[in-house]
Parts: C-alpha cells; sequence; structure tokens
C-alpha cells in the first residue's frame, strides 16, 4: 500500500517531461505582454516599407489584438482535436508528435522580423495555440494515468503550476535589457523551440501509459512491465485492478455525445453549470491583464510598467501554490464566491486608481495593488475551481463530451477577451475595469443560486440535487423541445 505511493525516479521524469507542454503554454500566453510596444513599432516600419505610409493607430490596434488572440483560436481547435491523437497514437507519441507544432510556430515567430512579414508572426502564434490546446489535454491525461491513485491530485496540479511559471518566464525574458527589445524580440519568441527540442529529446525515456497499453491496445503484460518501473515494485497488482475496473465501467457506461450532452434532461443543468463557470474564469478579465498588464501600468503611471507585470507573475504563481494546498481541503462552491468577489473588489479599487490618477500620483501604487489582488484572488477560485467542478460533475461517459465543450467556451471566451480588450479601452478609457466588474458580480450570483458542491458527493447525489432545484424546471426545459420538433414537422407553424 505504501509503495505504490512513492514518487520513483521513473515516475518523476515522466511527469517532468510532460509538464514542459505545460510550461510552454504559459510561455506563450504571457510572451506578448512586455514586447507589445516593441513589436508593434517592427508592425509599422513593415507596414511603412510596403505602403510608403505609416500605419495608422487603429490598423495597428487591429494586428495586435490579433496576434494575441489568435492564440485562442488555434487553442480552441487544438483542444478539440486532443481524442483524435490520444487514443490513436497513445499519450506519449502525441506529446511528441505536437511538438512539430511548436517548433514550426517558433520558426514563424523568430524569422519574422527578418522576413520583414507579420504575417508569420500571426500565423505562428496561431500555430502555438493550436500546440497549447492539444498538449493542455495530453499533459492532463498522461500524469493523470502514469500516477499512483494517492498522488494523482498533487501530481495533477503540477500542469497548472507550469503554467504559471511559463508566465513568469516569459516576462522575465521580456525585460527590455534581456530579450525584449527591438533587436531580440524575435528571440523571445522563438524560444518556444528550446523546451521542444528538449521534451523531444526526454520523451522517448518516458513510458507509454499504463492505462492506454491496457485499455485501448488490450497489452496487459506491457502495460504491466511499465507500472513496475514507474512504482518501483512488483507489487502492481492493485493498480491493474483498477484499470480493469474501470474498463469494464467505461463498458457499462455508453459514452455520451455532444449533441446527447444538450439534448438529454440530465445534463442540461449540469453542462449549463459547466459553460458558465469557463465563462466566469475568462470573461473575469484575467487575460485582460496577462496579456496587456504591460499597457495597462504604463497608463496607470507606473515608471516600470514591465516590473510590475513581473509582480503579477510572481503573485500568480506563488497563489497557484497556495491554492493548491487549499483547493484539495475547502469546498468549490465558497472558494469560487471568494475568489469572484475578491477579484470584483479589486476591480474597484483599479477603476478608482485609474480616474483619480490626474489628482493624485501616488493613484499608480494602488493600481498595481489592485492589479496584484485581483491575479490572486482568481488563482483562489475562479482559476482552478471551473476545471474541477467540470470533472467532478460528470461521470466516465458524458465527460469527454462535457470536457470538450467546456474547453470550447473557454477558449471562445479567452479569444474575445483577447481581442476586444483594447477597442473597449479606447472607448471606456479608466473604466474599461467596470465591465469586468459587472460580470463578476453576476457570476457571483450565478454561482450563489446554481452551483452545487461538488466536492466529496457522489455523481448520484449531485445529479439529485439538480432534480431537486429544477424539479418544475425539467418539465420546463422538456416542453419546449417537444414544440420544436412538432414545429419542425408543421410548416405552417
Ligand atoms: C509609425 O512610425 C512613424 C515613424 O517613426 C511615427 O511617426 C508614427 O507615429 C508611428 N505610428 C504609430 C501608429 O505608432
Amino acid at each position: 500500500m505504501e509503495c505504490s505511493g512513492q514518487v520513483t525516479p521513473q515516475l518523476m521524469l515522466a511527469v517532468g517531461t510532460a509538464v514542459i507542454g505545460s510550461l510552454q503554454f504559459g510561455y506563450n500566453t504571457g510572451v506578448i505582454n512586455a514586447p507589445q510596444k516593441t513589436i508593434e513599432s517592427f508592425y509599422n516600419e513593415t507596414w511603412t516599407g510596403r505602403h510608403s505610409e505609416s500605419i495608422s493607430q487603429t490598423t495597428v490596434t487591429a494586428l495586435w489584438s490579433l496576434s494575441v488572440a489568435i492564440f485562442s483560436v488555434g487553442g480552441m481547435f487544438g483542444s478539440f482535436s486532443v481524442g483524435l491523437f490520444v487514443n490513436r497514437f497513445g499519450r506519449r507519441n502525441s506529446m511528441l508528435m505536437a511538438n512539430v507544432l511548436a517548433v514550426i510556430a517558433a520558426v514563424l515567430m523568430g524569422f519574422s522580423k527578418l522576413a520583414a512579414s507579420f504575417e508569420m508572426l500571426i500565423i505562428g502564434r496561431f500555430i502555438v495555440g493550436l500546440y497549447s490546446g492539444l498538449s493542455t489535454g495530453f499533459v492532463t491525461i498522461y500524469v493523470e494515468e502514469i500516477s499512483p491513485t494517492t498522488l494523482r491530485g498533487a501530481l495533477g496540479t503540477l500542469h497548472q503550476l507550469g503554467v504559471v511559471i511559463g508566465i513568469l518566464m516569459a516576462q522575465i525574458l521580456g525585460i527590455e535589457s534581456l530579450l525584449g527589445n527591438a533587436s531580440l524580440w524575435p528571440l523571445l519568441l522563438g524560444f518556444t523551440l528550446l523546451p521542444a527540442v528538449l521534451q523531444c529529446a526526454l520523451l522517448p525515456f518516458c513510458p507509454e501509459s499504463p492505462r492506454y497499453l491496457l485499455i485501448n491496445q488490450n497489452e496487459e503484460s506491457k502495460a504491466r512491465s511499465i507500472l513496475v518501473k514507474l512504482r518501483g515494485t512488483d507489487e502492481v497488482s492493485e493498480d491493474m485492478q483498477e484499470m480493469k475496473e474501470e474498463s469494464q465501467q467505461m463498458m457499462r457506461e455508453k459514452t455520451v455525445t455532444i449533441p446527447e450532452l444538450f439534448r438529454s434532461p440530465n445534463y442540461r443543468q449540469p453542462i449549463f453549470v459547466a459553460v458558465m463557470l469557463q465563462l466566469s474564469q475568462q470573461l473575469s478579465g484575467i487575460n485582460a491583464v496577462i496579456y496587456y498588464s504591460t499597457g495597462i501600468f504604463e497608463r496607470a503611471g507606473v515608471s516600470q510598467p514591465v516590473y510590475a507585470t513581473i509582480g503579477t507573475g510572481v503573485v500568480n504563481t506563488v497563489f497557484t501554490v497556495v491554492s493548491l494546498f487549499v483547493v484539495e481541503r475547502a469546498g468549490r462552491r465558497p472558494l469560487h464566491l471568494v475568489g469572484l468577489m475578491g477579484m470584483a473588489v479589486s476591480a474597484v479599487f483599479l477603476t478608482a486608481a485609474l480616474a483619480l490618477l490626474d489628482h493624485f500620483h501616488w493613484m499608480s501604487f494602488v493600481s498595481i495593488a489592485a492589479i496584484f489582488s485581483f491575479v490572486a484572488f482568481f488563482e483562489i477560485g475562479p482559476g482552478p475551481i471551473p476545471w474541477f467542478i467540470v470533472a467532478e460533475l460528470f461521470s466516465q461517459g458524458p465527460r469527454p463530451a462535457a470536457i470538450a465543450v467546456a474547453g470550447f467556451s473557454n477558449w471562445s471566451a479567452n479569444f474575445l477577451v483577447g481581442m476586444c480588450f483594447q477597442y473597449v479601452e479606447l472607448l471606456c478609457g479608466p473604466y474599461v475595469f467596470v465591465i469586468f466588474t459587472v460580470l463578476l458580480l453576476g457570476f457571483f450570483v450565478f454561482t450563489y443560486f446554481k452551483v452545487p458542491e461538488t466536492k466529496g458527493r457522489s455523481f448520484d447525489e449531485i445529479a439529485a440535487g439538480f432534480r431537486q432545484s429544477g424539479g418544475q424546471g425539467a418539465d420546463r426545459y422538456s416542453a419546449p423541445e417537444e414544440f420544436n420538433t412538432l414545429r419542425g414537422d408543421d410548416p405552417d407553424l
């Protein structure tokens, strides 16, 4: 029993290699923040070179917003394609193959300046987004499947930690004296090549997921010998038994497709909750900060905006670690509620600081403090909780479809914020965070009334809770559906 929960060198190598993918995702999320101005003037120069007139402010804003946000479009396609790869090629080989995308993206972005082509940068951002969507899926599946049950939660959180450390790394390398300057920014974007090469070099030494070998490939002896190496003991019958039971359970419980998820009254309410929680994560405005904080700090009168941005990365990392300890103990609902309210209050302070800047110059410090606490509260609730709850709301059968829908909502909202934030900021000036405040309060109310506690409850209990709270709701929901089919049959209606 004690042996099966051991962290062996084999396990450490495999998990460590996998989370290089998480690091890549974080790096490319954070990398476009600090060098925004520098790369914008590259866009300007390139434009001037081609059209012999300098670029308009609206075109710069459009091109830059696109460069930032197209990452999420790639992410959306990637996250939808995870299933195509993992079951056909295996978990490890999927991770290996995805690095082709990272290398192509690194080359496109790294040489965009030399080729005087911002299109290459934008396409590179799309491809690295594709990589990130895929690799988020691969890493979480792989790590979960190779970890012993007792360590599954702890090792699973390393993905989240890898992401925030990647963001922080990008923010630090983005300092002007390092890579965030007019001559070296191509290296900053091309840097993504190094983790890709490192992961390709290490993956051949990592085992395939034993669960994949047993359940998908029916290779019992191979699965056993990998488990023996991963666990560092011959006593792996318990793990083998668990996987076999899971496989039987999967056969009993039919896989639910995405349309079925929306049609069945049993799933309609849980999937609505899951989608709303994902929206609460992205529409909280977190990525307005992660993508654009340097510009926000600059307009708030901060003299060294890039260092304040690095500060947000440090706060982000520290509170991710804090939340790793809290999430396992506390209920999901209270954490999400506290996080949303804390973010809303921080956004109010930020708005006040930006609005009063002309009267009190020390307001720039208030804006820094407000953004730090905004990020801290995010990591306490809206960061981790939506993913926890999706996994806990759905059993084996509907879970893959539910996670795909949740991922789609998440990336779409991420795109919306990345694309629109600069425009809305132009329109609203210092009051731009009022919008996020209103959204955050809305999601607070939704969570308070509609989101059940999932921690430590079985799927049946949760489902019963939904039926109770929406007893009449179920009838109300099914009626219009019949009405629709009737109407479809009868052209006169
Ligand atoms: C583009 O560059 C020119 C020349 O350096 C400059 O005058 C102009 O303000 C720049 N345009 C923008 C939108 O930054």
